[in-house]
């Protein structure tokens, strides 16, 4: 189902001359329904005989995508138009999911049948049991979950058919229901706590709660506010774009591989400290910090290059003026801790005066470095009792949905081929083989 607000893109064709030759060539100008018009540049090779150069694919559209849009100009960020804080203030996980899946906001069957659909695929093969045993106990929960999600491939084969509507259906339902128990049990296994099954009967972030906190042993008591506030922090990361573990996923399923090893693909390059790494990295810094008066010397640390340190949480390749999940983050660091009954909390203390400090230096102002969505979710998981190596983790459940509706809307794309970049070659010209008793 294709959105009703989504236009598609229009385009209009330029010519474009390269500089001290005489070559030109007309190439498609696009214009999407927001944001900066691009240059097709697929014939550029043919007419010219030249490629385009873009590490880091900074100026480079890989793919034409109606899912999430981002202004970093702005600090605007819209699921399917929607913007990230009407999403975050009034909707939830679940509906969020389908409205990234689907195109549109659910009416209320649409929801029951999609609610259904998730709920029924909690559950774990049994065998899959067994390959936590495989694991040593201090295993990065990371690990577990690369190593398990890309092995539900070997157990459901009867989702692997790319080409088969339905059976895409059924593994983005049963990605988005399992990602949560895997992530659970990867948790428990590294304490040694019985693992706890998903209970249906609980919302999505109420059940990812349950199965992290919850013993056999004793009746789990779950506390709103803090379901509510892991489903916001659910609801902040679940897309974002072309960022750089999703181009992983797309890369990976423009192949044809099935989508469970895409989406392993997917949260391999999510554990990167530049990436969804960097929640746990803004704690490890903090604690490195450890007091205000030690600011000013580790300011002037990542600013010295030789010193290949990063404030943590700060930066974002889009955004550069601030980065609106980061806003509703701060908000609900607040509501966490009130909620805790924790009045003095010395790391968000020791965050607010890093950030104020890193907002007034000029290194930081020049380059338009913010805080971004990492910077409090740390303190906020930290506060709710999340052991800090299950961060990234819950940005990989979170950002499940955003894989799987990428990887369904290339899937679908008339236009898709594989994804394979070009380079520009500087390794030696031909050469001829030299006998190793001739060489030197
Ligand atoms: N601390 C210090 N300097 C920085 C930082 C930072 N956090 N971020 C960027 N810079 C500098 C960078 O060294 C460069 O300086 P110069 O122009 O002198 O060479 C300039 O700012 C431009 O940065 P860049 O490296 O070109 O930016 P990028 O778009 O390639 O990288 C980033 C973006 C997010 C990887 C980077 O800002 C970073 O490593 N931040 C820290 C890690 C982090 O918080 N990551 C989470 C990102 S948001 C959630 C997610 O994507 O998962």
């Amino acid at each position: 189902m294709s959105s009703t607000a989504d236009k598609g893109a229009t385009k209009r064709s330029v010519t474009v001359t390269l500089d001290g030759s005489n070559r030109s060539a007309s190439l498609p100008l696009v214009s999407g329904t927001l944001g900066p018009d691009v240059f097709d540049i697929r014939k550029l090779h043919g007419e010219l005989g030249v490629f385009t150069f873009d590490p880091g694919y900074g100026a480079t559209a890989s793919c034409e995508s109606r899912i999430t849009y981002i202004d970093g100009d702005e600090g605007v960020l819209l699921y399917r138009g929607y913007p990230i804080e009407q999403l975050a203030e009034k909707s939830d996980f679940l509906e969020v999911a389908y409205l990234l899946l689907n195109g549109d906001l659910p009416d209320a069957k649409q929801f029951e049948d999609f609610h259904q659909g998730v709920t029924r695929h909690t559950m774990l093969h049994e065998q899959i049991r067994r390959f936590y045993d495989g694991f040593r106990r201090d295993a990065h929960p990371m690990a577990i979950i690369c190593g398990v999600v890309g092995a539900l491939s070997a157990f459901y084969h009867d989702s692997l058919d790319i080409n088969d509507a339905r059976q895409r259906e059924i593994a983005a339902f049963r990605l988005i229901a399992k990602v949560p128990t895997i992530a659970a049990w990867a948790y428990k296994y590294s304490i040694g706590q019985p693992f706890m099954y998903p209970r249906n009967d609980l919302g999505y972030a109420e059940n990812f709660l349950y199965m992290l906190n919850a013993v056999p042993a004793e009746q789990w008591q779950g506390n709103p506010i803090l379901s509510r506030a892991m489903d916001r922090i659910l609801v902040l990361h679940a897309d974002h774009e072309q960022n750089a573990s999703t181009s992983t996923v797309r890369l990976a399923g423009s192949t044809g591989a099935n989508p469970y090893a895409c989406i392993a693909a997917g949260i391999a390059a999510l554990w990167g400290p530049a990436h969804g790494g960097a929640n746990e990295a803004v704690l490890k810094m903090l604690a490195e910090i450890e007091r205000p008066e030690n600011i000013p010397a580790f300011i002037d640390g990542v600013k010295d290059k030789s010193s290949h340190h990063k404030l943590m949480g700060f930066g974002h390749r889009v955004y550069k003026n601030f980065d609106p999940r980061a806003k509703i983050m701060q908000q609900t660091c607040h509501e966490v801790l009130r909620e805790l009954g924790i009045k003095d909390e010395p790391m968000l203390d020791l965050a607010m005066e890093l950030e104020r400090i890193a907002l007034s230096d000029d290194y930081f102002i020049q380059r338009k470095l913010y805080p971004n969505v990492d910077f409090y979710s740390g303190i906020i998981l930290k506060a709710m009792g999340i052991p800090t190596s299950m961060f990234t983790v819950l940005f990989a459940v979170a950002r499940t949905v955003g894989w799987v509706s990428q990887w369904k809307e290339m899937i679908e794309d008339p236009a898709q081929r594989i994804g394979r970049p070009r380079q520009i070659y500087t390794g030696a010209p031909q050469r001829d083989y030299v006998p190793i008793g001739r060489r030197g």
